[in-house]
């Protein structure tokens, strides 16, 4: 354990310490034989994932990172040598608002004296297709945030985490039992498709890490993180091997997809996006760069996911 209090230690800034993608930076700082001082923020730092990081020399922060506490926001990140960055769309469904609070984690860190920014970015969905997907907004908002990023005189490192492996778990993606007792996994994608994936909570923050310390800074670069790119058809083999049921891959109608996030009662503006993020990426590919050497140790391919992974709820 290498998270430290001693003031000439580098002062990593991260942002969504308590959640998937920071929690794993954090562990990854932590395994380094490098000392870091680590500084989180949570809206609600009595939760016990923040009780974890202030038992690992964490320090944390109650703040919410958002316009109204600019100031606030400014202050928390004096004195960083490094941050990361990360919004969540999820939270709030507002583009807008997605976009103005990336950017205002940008200009805070570089505000703050950051040296390197590590930005949790998504592809520009509407840019690469040319405006064929114009409504993939919880990826276009991330890339509106890198374009800033990348001409803010801050060095900006764009660092995509792949597709998660616990994605599988829950709706759209997780398999659904059928009468006859197998299971299907219905996505309006090529059986060949590919996904790049990600055990993001053990090791998105390798690749982070990774970047911190290397001796020269990818600056503007584009890289997503992931193991190894498996097709969709693969995924379903590997969760048939582990847990003894069959489970298979059936590609649907883009208006089947519709129908069914419908009946599961997700609303229509998030219909949207995930079916134009399937439709897109079968389409275009996740056409990124991608980092397979230096890393801390090798990141978990998805057999290895599927193995630790617990599938009881899903397929049983
Ligand atoms: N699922 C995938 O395959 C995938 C792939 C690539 C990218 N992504 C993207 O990853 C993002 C989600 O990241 P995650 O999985 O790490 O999410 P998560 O586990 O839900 O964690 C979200 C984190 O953000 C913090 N947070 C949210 N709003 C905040 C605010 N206003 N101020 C301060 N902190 C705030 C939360 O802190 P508190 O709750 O403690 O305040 C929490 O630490 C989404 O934008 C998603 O689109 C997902």
């Amino acid at each position: 354990m290498t998270i430290t209090q001693d003031a000439s230690s580098p002062l990593v800034v991260v942002v969504g310490g308590t959640g998937v993608q920071g929690g794993s930076v954090v562990k990854a700082l932590a395994e380094s034989d490098r000392p870091y001082r680590v500084r989180v923020f949570s809206r609600d730092a009595t939760k016990p994932a923040a009780h974890s990081l202030v038992q690992l020399g964490v320090e944390v922060v109650e703040l919410a990172l958002t316009l109204e506490n600019k100031d606030a926001v400014y202050k928390a990140f004096a004195g960083a040598e490094f941050a990361f960055l990360m919004t969540n769309w999820w939270v709030h469904f507002d583009t807008e608002r997605d976009i103005a609070e990336g950017k205002l984690l940008v200009d805070a860190a570089k505000a703050g004296g950051a040296s390197r920014v590590v930005w949790s970015g998504l592809p520009a969905i509407s840019r690469l297709s040319g405006g064929k997907y114009p409504h993939v907004w919880h990826f276009d908002s991330k890339a509106a945030v890198t374009e800033y990023g990348r001409q803010a005189g801050v060095p900006f490192l764009d660092l995509q985490a792949g597709n998660y492996g616990t994605n599988f778990l829950g709706p759209p993606f997780a398999p659904t039992k059928q009468a006859d007792g197998s299971y299907v996994i219905a996505l309006p994608v090529k059986p060949t498709m590919q996904l790049p994936i990600i055990d993001a909570a053990e090791d998105y923050g390798l690749f982070v890490r990774h970047a911190l310390e290397l001796p020269v800074f990818p600056d503007g670069a584009e890289i997503v993180a992931y193991s190894e790119n498996v097709t969709i058809t693969d995924v379903a083999l590997h969760l048939s091997q582990r847990t003894g049921k069959n489970v298979v891959f059936k590609q649907i109608s883009a208006d089947q997809f519709h129908a069914d996030l419908a009946a599961l009662g997700f609303p229509p503006p998030i219909v949207l996006d995930l079916a134009e993020v399937f439709l897109s990426l079968d389409e275009l590919g996740w056409k990124v760069d991608a980092v397979s050497e230096g890393l801390a140790r090798r990141p978990r391919t998805w057999a290895e996911i599927v193995e630790v992974t617990d599938w009881s709820k899903v397929v049983s």
